[in-house]
């Protein structure tokens, strides 16, 4: 193979994986597995999330520069740990929020916590 379209092919490659840490700081979650997650329980049939394929619809906010925000959801303060109990459970913190909870247990809950960090 010419060096110029190997070269071109590891480009691309690399392209296509974003590199993410093993582990985040805040949430002490494991962002790639949060971000297989996010697909998983589908969270992107209502957000638009930078980096997850197929996550772009504007049914609810977008999530992304979480980590400079300081409310979620308009009134709890912007810590991990209340990032972590809202994506297990958005009904226990507000009985009247439009999210459901889709069934993220609370580790599920920090590794997507950390993904969502990383945007
Ligand atoms: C059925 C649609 C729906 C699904 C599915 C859904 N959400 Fe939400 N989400 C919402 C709505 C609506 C809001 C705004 C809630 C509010 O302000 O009361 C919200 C708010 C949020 C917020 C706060 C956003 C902000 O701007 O402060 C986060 C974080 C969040 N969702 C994460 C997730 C994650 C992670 C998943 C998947 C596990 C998920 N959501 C699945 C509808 C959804």
């Amino acid at each position: 193979m010419a060096p110029a379209l190997r070269g071109l092919i590891v480009v691309l490659a690399l392209a296509g994986c974003e590199r993410l840490p093993d582990r985040e700081p805040l949430t002490g979650g494991d962002p790639k597995h949060g971000r297989s997650l996010i697909r998983e329980f589908g969270c992107g049939s209502c957000h638009r999330i930078s980096g997850v394929p197929g996550a772009n619809a504007s049914v609810a906010p977008p999530l992304e520069k979480l980590k400079s925000r300081v409310y979620l959801a308009g009134r709890f303060a912007n810590t991990p740990q209340n990032l972590v109990a809202w994506i297990h459970d958005p009904r226990a913190m507000d009985s009247q929020t439009a999210m459901p909870a889709v069934g993220v247990d609370e580790q599920q809950a920090r590794d997507i916590a950390a993904y969502l960090y990383t945007r």
